[in-house]
């Protein structure tokens, strides 16, 4: 094979260091993902290097990252102790197996991680990717219900407006129209409650809103629609983040843990983006104090520098897969990098860096600084509502007449191009989700900049 591009000369480091840090030539053979690829190859927006709160681009220009990458990098960019254990492991060990074989990391890490996850949650499987620690749970949900004698229950519950990453699993219970509409008929045997998202009622709320905790009785409604007995698990982000960032109604997720446990009925909590102290706390669960039976996670696990996800998995659930000849194996899943040495040495080391800089009590403690000043925004031109828990925030516009997402999009661009500063914004909803290292005065700059730029946009 002979490939032009390579590089001759023995001097391979210099080549990639060069070629990293410069617009290429050619944008044409990368399918960028969830992007429009020719608008974006007309007008890239190219990140060369990171260091704590900020980017650099292409064009030189130093950008702060107002949404940790994308809500994976919680504890910043560039962290010292994450570099050193992932270039010390990729020294010492690559790459092992780890079906039927087996190295210590993944072991260390799961007991790490097992110590801050809620109760019941003992057990850790890990994946590569919130997708794909989706789809785990969501299996492991239907054969922990076959394991024990009810194989029946072989329905899933979904939510509108949820997203659940991309794998069939979680485009079946996932509840945003796009992302489902163009891949046929799905899952079979699935069903999704109402969504919570009630701007009549809660516009402008700070924190969790007032109205919608009976929403959770859908669940009772699909309960009688289907009859418990098929129903195997029910799976909510217990803070939405890809539909805009919806928050769950005051005691609503109680309310639906209650109807799930009257019922028999598993609950997954999809915490890939509250995991790992978004909301002030390692997960969720804890700062809502509800239990789940399962969590599933990713981003924030590694700090977004190599690609893992975890599945926690209750007591109960994992014990009664541990039944039978030790010969078999129990569950007939898991990826060729599942439990993979760098994603374990970079978890390991991101966990070290959360603990050593109380990265989540930070959070709580900026929790209301944060949303004092995004609450400031409220009078801005457009603006018909704004939301915030822990360091999460989201500005929700008022569409443009036939063009919905066209004005968030411009105020994205403006931000990214003239203002030096990186917002996300799905639909009409600018999303914040910056890292936890966050100062009062980056908090200030983010606002300010939208501020003025929302006074600029039509
Ligand atoms: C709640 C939730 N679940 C799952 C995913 C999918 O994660 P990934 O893109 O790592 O597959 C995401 C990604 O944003 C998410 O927000």
């Amino acid at each position: 094979m002979h490939d032009e591009h390579a590089p001759s000369s023995a001097s391979y480091g210099d080549h990639y260091a060069h070629q990293a840090t410069r617009l290429p030539d050619n944008m044409d053979a990368f399918w960028m993902p969830f992007s429009a690829n020719r608008q974006f190859k007309a007008s890239p927006r190219l990140l060369v290097s990171a260091e704590g709160m900020y980017y650099r681009s292409v064009d030189d220009r130093q950008i702060l990252d107002g949404t940790g990458g994308l809500w994976c990098c919680n504890a910043g960019h560039a962290r010292p102790r994450i570099i050193e254990a992932v270039q010390r492991q990729i020294a010492t060990l690559d790459y092992a197996p780890t079906f039927q074989m087996g190295h210590p990391l993944p072991f260390a890490l799961a007991e790490r991680l097992s110590a801050i996850a809620p109760d019941p949650l003992k057990h850790v499987f890990f994946t590569n990717s919130g997708s794909e620690s989706v789809d785990t749970a969501l299996k492991i949900a239907l054969a922990y219900h076959r394991a024990r004698g009810e194989g029946q229950r072989t329905r899933l519950i979904g939510r509108e407006k949820a997203y659940h990453g991309v794998g069939f699993g979680g485009i079946s219970v996932g509840g945003l129209p796009n992302n489902r509409k163009f891949f046929g008929s799905l899952l079979p045997g699935v069903d999704h409650l109402r969504h919570t998202l009630d701007i009549q009622r809660n516009a402008f709320s700070r924190g969790l809103p007032a109205h919608g905790r009976e929403l959770a009785e859908d669940l009772e409604r699909l309960v009688l629609l289907h009859d418990a007995s098929t129903i195997a698990a029910v799976i909510i982000e217990p803070v939405a983040g890809s539909a805009g960032v919806v928050l769950p109604p005051e005691g609503y997720l109680q309310r639906v843990r209650e109807i799930c446990d009257k019922h028999g009925i598993l609950l997954i909590f999809d915490e890939v983006i509250t995991g790992f102290g978004r909301v002030g706390k390692a997960f969720a669960a804890q700062r809502f104090d509800v239990r789940a039976d399962m969590i599933t996670t990713a981003k924030g696990l590694t700090n977004g520098c190599v690609p893992m996800g975890a599945v926690f998995v209750s007591e109960q659930i994992h014990d009664a897969f541990m039944h039978g000849p030790e010969n078999i194996i129990e569950l007939f899943h898991g990826y060729t990098y599942s439990g993979h040495p760098l994603a374990c040495a970079a978890a390991l080391a991101t966990l070290d860096t959360y603990q050593e800089e109380k990265l989540f009590e930070k959070a709580i403690e900026l929790e209301s600084y944060w949303a004092e000043t995004i609450h400031g925004l409220r009078d801005c031109p457009n603006v018909v509502d704004i939301r915030n828990i822990g360091l999460i925030g989201a500005i929700e516009l008022a569409p443009r007449p036939g063009a919905p997402g066209a004005r968030a999009y411009d105020v994205f661009t403006r931000c990214f191009h003239e203002e030096n500063l990186l917002i996300r914004v799905t639909g009409d909803v600018i999303a914040l989700s910056p890292p936890l290292i966050i100062e009062r005065d980056h908090i200030d700059r983010i606002f300010h900049t939208l501020a003025d730029v929302l006074k600029r946009t039509a």
